[in-house]
């Protein structure tokens, strides 16, 4: 209560004040850049496995993730992959844009429908999100 009192007055006093004012501003920057580590910290896994050719051959991308959330692939392997593989437990999708939008193509464990991406999304995906297989 005291602080209250005393932060009114000061700040009153202070009109002007720019210089007793600045000085909360910067303290609640580390609070938002420790909420941000935190989400970091969580460990991501491997959810799939991306080729670039049919059939699970070639290049393979392995993308780590939290569950659920949408990651746009490498320029390296963006618009490339041509079949792809979720790690056990998962079911993913691969969409044509980035940030998992526009179409997009689901598969599992199995992998995707006879081995390659329908014609559509071949060679064209560039985000791509796995959850948990019911
Ligand atoms: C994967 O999905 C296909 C159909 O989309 C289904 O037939 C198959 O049983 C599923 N495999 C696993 C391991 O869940
Ligand atoms: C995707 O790329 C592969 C390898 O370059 C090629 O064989 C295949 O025909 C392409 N698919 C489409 C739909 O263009």
């Amino acid at each position: 209560m005291h602080f209250t009192t005393i932060t009114s007055l000061l700040a009153t006093i202070a009109l002007a004040g720019n210089a007793v004012m600045a000085t909360p501003v910067p303290a609640a920057s580390p609070e938002g850049e420790a909420t941000t580590t935190t989400v970091e910290a969580r460990a991501e896994a491997p959810l799939i496995d991306l080729w670039d050719e049919a059939g699970f051959l070639g290049l393979k991308f392995t993308g780590s993730a939290n569950v659920g959330d949408c990651k746009n692939l490498p320029s390296k392997f963006n618009d490339l992959s041509s079949s792809g593989k979720a790690k056990a437990g998962f079911r993913c999708t691969v969409w044509v844009a980035k940030d998992c939008k526009g179409d997009g193509f689901s598969f599992n464990t199995s992998g995707s429908n006879s081995k390659q991406f329908p014609s559509w999304i071949d060679n064209k995906s560039s985000s791509w999100k796995c959850v948990k297989d019911e």
